[in-house]
Parts: structure tokens; C-alpha cells; sequence
């Protein structure tokens, strides 16, 4: 009995790292992939040093986009970087030192960005911007780190709220909550390594106002229907009722006089009776 729910444990546990491990190592792939498929589409016969190129994805990975330059690693020391939405400011440096660095920057949009970059219990609200040096002329391991005082990652149209957070996922798996910072017009954050990042927040907290929100709505516009039609029913079967009466009474010769209708008192009568004049406007 134990060692079969020991056995279950186990099975369930190992399910579950090599779940997470999996995400990471499709991450990482999907990272060399752009990175190769950057060089083999820029290259002719190399790309020019401090020349930004965007690069255009397979079909299948078309919500990514991607930028890249190269540059001296001593000019992304005196002058640091800035491009597509992320700054790197000066003193930055690589690790390991490189001569030329490639910055990928890679701009995940919709469903694909929640596929590869999610966080338990919270809720993607940014895309994510990622930013990725390589050393080319490794060719054992090309990937770098960078080491900065502050990369500066600015997502537009995303207002500051206390409740949101800044994730930063490392290639290693490391995924690195911080504040969320804010400018003038937009929210940005900080990062002193490579990786990729995103704006969240705690997804739980945000089900149980929508939940109670929704469940709010439809009971009030239950209780709103029951109130109308209870409502609507009543004053037909009024209005019917007095309309019984009078046709009876007009049947008998009597004046039809007023009705009542919600608050407006109406001559019933009245209408039947100037049809005719109407009519007469049209005879030349
Ligand atoms: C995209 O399509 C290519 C073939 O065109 C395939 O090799 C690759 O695995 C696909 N990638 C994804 C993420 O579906
Ligand atoms: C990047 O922008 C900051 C301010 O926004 C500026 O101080 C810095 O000089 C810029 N760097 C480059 C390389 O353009
Ligand atoms: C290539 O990368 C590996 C791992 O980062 C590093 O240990 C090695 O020194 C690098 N080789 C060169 C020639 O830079």
C-alpha cells in the first residue's frame, strides 16, 4: 500500500520537473533556433557591425519578432545600446569577454508568449521583450550573459498598478520577480542580466473579482428580467383588462374617455378619431 503510493508520488513529481525542465529546454531551442536562422538569413557575407536588421520568422513563429545587431563589445561599453524598447546602458559587459557581440532582441506577442514564458498563479499582461548576446565566433557555445548595471525594459500602454510585477526568465530557468518601474507615459523594468522579460499579475486574485463580478452581473440581470417582465406583465394584463372594459362600455354607446398608461393619461378615443381627418389631407 505505502510503496505503491510512494511509487505514485514519485511518478507524479517526476511528471512534473520534467514538465517544467521541458519548457525550458523548447525556450532555449526556440532561442538557438532564432538565433541560427538570424545569421543563416542576414548573412552576405557577414552582417555589418552597428547595423540594426529585422528578421522575418517562419510562418509558424510569425507572432515572434526580431531584431538584431552586432557590435563591438567596446562600444556597447562607452555608449551602451538602445533599441527596441530595451536599454543597455554603458559599462555594460559580456560574459565571457567577446570581441563582437550579437544582440538578439526577440518581441513575443499572444498565445505563444503565455506558452513559453508562463508563471504559476499569475497572468501574462505584457508581451515578452527578450534580449540575448551571443559570441558568433564560439562555435561551441555561442550563448553569453550580459552584466549590467540596469537594463531598462519599457512596455508601453501598461499603467503602473501595485498589484503587477516584473518577471525576468533566465535561460537557466531562473525566473526573477521585481518591482515595476514607471516613466512618464509608460511602465518599465530593470534587469542586471540577459533574459527575457514580462509584466504579470497574480492570476488568482483576478479570477475571483472577475468571478464575482460575472456572478454580480448575471444575478442582476436576472433579478432585472424577473423585475421587467413581472413589470410588463402586470401592466398588460391591466391595460387588457380596462381595454375589455371599455370596448364593452363603447359597445353600449358610452364615451371612451381616458386610460392610463404608466404615468401619461391618454384619451383612448381620440386617436380612432382623427384617422379619418388625416385621410382627408390627401384628397385634392
Ligand atoms: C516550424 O516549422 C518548421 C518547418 O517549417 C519546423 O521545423 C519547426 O519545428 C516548427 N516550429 C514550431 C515551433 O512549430
Ligand atoms: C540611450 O538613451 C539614454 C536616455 O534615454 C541616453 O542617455 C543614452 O545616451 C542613449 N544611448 C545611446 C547609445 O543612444
Ligand atoms: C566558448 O564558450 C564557452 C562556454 O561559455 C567558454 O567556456 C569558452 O571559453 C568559449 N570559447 C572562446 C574561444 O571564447
Amino acid at each position: 500500500m505505502w510503496t505503491c503510493f510512494f511509487t505514485l508520488t514519485m511518478i507524479l513529481t517526476a511528471i512534473v520537473c520534467s514538465e517544467s525542465e521541458s519548457v525550458t529546454g523548447s525556450r532555449d531551442s526556440l532561442d538557438s533556433f532564432i538565433y541560427d536562422y538570424t545569421l543563416n538569413t542576414i548573412s552576405s557575407p557577414h552582417p555589418l557591425t552597428g547595423k540594426p536588421y529585422q528578421v522575418s520568422l517562419p510562418d509558424n513563429l510569425s507572432d515572434i519578432r526580431v531584431s538584431f545587431i552586432r557590435l563591438r563589445s567596446s562600444s556597447m561599453w562607452r555608449n551602451g545600446v538602445n533599441h527596441s524598447s530595451i536599454e543597455i546602458p554603458p559599462k555594460t559587459k559580456t560574459r565571457p569577454f567577446c570581441t563582437r557581440v550579437d544582440l538578439v532582441y526577440q518581441n513575443l506577442v499572444g498565445d505563444l508568449s503565455s506558452f513559453y514564458y508562463g508563471v504559476p498563479d499569475h497572468t501574462l499582461i505584457s508581451p515578452v521583450l527578450g534580449i540575448l548576446p551571443y559570441d558568433h565566433s564560439n562555435s561551441s557555445n555561442p550563448s553569453l550573459d550580459l552584466d549590467s548595471a540596469g537594463i531598462r525594459v519599457t512596455f508601453p500602454s501598461i499603467p503602473l498598478r501595485r498589484d503587477r510585477r516584473c518577471v525576468r526568465f533566465d535561460a537557466d530557468g531562473t525566473v526573477e520577480f521585481s518591482e515595476v518601474m514607471n516613466g512618464r507615459r509608460e511602465s518599465f523594468c530593470i534587469g542586471r542580466k540577459k533574459g527575457h522579460f514580462c509584466i504579470v499579475i497574480p492570476s488568482e486574485k483576478r479570477n475571483d473579482e472577475g468571478r464575482g463580478t460575472a456572478i454580480g452581473i448575471v444575478a442582476g440581470v436576472v433579478a432585472a428580467a424577473m423585475l421587467l417582465g413581472l413589470g410588463v406583465g402586470t401592466a398588460v394584463s391591466r391595460r387588457k383588462r380596462r381595454r375589455r372594459k371599455l370596448e364593452v362600455r363603447s359597445e353600449k354607446g358610452e364615451s371612451l374617455g381616458w386610460i392610463w398608461v404608466g404615468q401619461s393619461r391618454m384619451p383612448i378615443g381620440s386617436t380612432i378619431r382623427t384617422q379619418p381627418m388625416i385621410e382627408n389631407n390627401y384628397i385634392p
